[in-house]
């Protein structure tokens, strides 16, 4: 059985005159892992930035335990438990990748369900994303993949009650990818309470970590369900390929841009 977490309705973001989120819908259950998709420029950033609040949205609706977020700022939403990462990741520059990690483990102490001590979550979160070996480095000192997948630990240690993560794959080597996938499936086992939502343009990297995806186009949703019948749809093909292209290229053929 679900209960449901957030409520998002007729989100919309403008830009002057860009329309970047159009009237968009949704719902994150508990326990829900959402895959959200669309090729470049169609807004899935700017979703996870008026969800977590780094943009407060121009109209629209967002809703969790029953109190309206959409004004809130992105500080109130955090300690309510939306924790995001960003599509260029951004870790404290003084401080080690362990430091940062350890800084999202006591942000999230007070909603701490798990019986770790403090302290040790962070290595073993380290552990579990695969980049220990780089924790006593700062992110200048540190590959770029090592900062990219502390910067999932580092949300991850803040226990959120729903993780946003911005292509947490991007700019990282095959062996990277394979290892974030694994320590996804892990952590999300391991937190029945969790809602993800997960950027990503690897569709089946999304749908080996997501049961369900969201697609956008150009601001706009324009399909949601299960990934078979999703990577299927006629629109999403559309969105993706264009109109001409012959039917029957593999979904996983879905790639953004990059
Ligand atoms: N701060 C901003 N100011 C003006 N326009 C913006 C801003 N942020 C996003 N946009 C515009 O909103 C649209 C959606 O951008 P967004 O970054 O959300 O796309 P995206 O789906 O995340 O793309 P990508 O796959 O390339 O990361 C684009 O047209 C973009 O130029
Ligand atoms: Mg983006």
């Amino acid at each position: 059985m679900t209960s449901n977490l957030l409520t998002g309705t007729g989100l919309t973001m403008r830009f002057g005159g860009v329309v970047a989120l159009n009237s968009v819908d949704l719902v994150l259950d508990v326990g829900d892992h959402l895959g959200l998709i669309g090729p470049n420029g169609s807004g899935k950033t700017t979703l996870l930035n008026v969800l977590s609040g780094v943009y407060l949205a121009t109209s629209g609706s967002i809703r969790m335990d029953d109190v309206e977020l959409v004004r809130r700022r992105a500080g109130e939403r955090s300690r309510r438990g939306i924790v995001r990462t960003f599509q260029h990741p951004q870790m404290a520059a003084s401080l080690t990748l362990h430091e940062n990690v350890q800084a999202g483990e006591r942000l999230g102490r007070h909603r701490r369900t798990t019986s770790h001590g403090h302290g040790t979550r962070s290595r073993e979160l380290l552990e579990l994303f695969g980049c220990a070996d780089y924790g006593h480095l700062l992110p200048r000192e540190a590959p770029y993949g090592a900062v990219k997948l502390a910067e999932v630990a580092r949300a991850a240690a803040a226990e959120p009650r729903l993780l946003l993560l911005d292509e947490p794959a991007a700019g990282l080597s095959a062996e990277e990818r394979t290892e974030l996938v694994a320590a996804l499936r892990r952590y999300r086992d391991e937190r029945p309470d969790l809602a993800l939502c997960l950027v990503e343009h690897d569709v089946s990297l999304v749908s080996a970590v997501c049961d369900r995806l969201l697609v956008l186009n150009a601001g706009t949703m324009i399909a949601e369900g299960d990934p078979e019948s999703v990577l299927a749809d006629t629109q999403v093909r559309d969105a993706y390929l264009g109109p001409t292209e012959p039917a029957g290229a593999g979904a996983s053929e879905l790639k953004g841009s990059r």
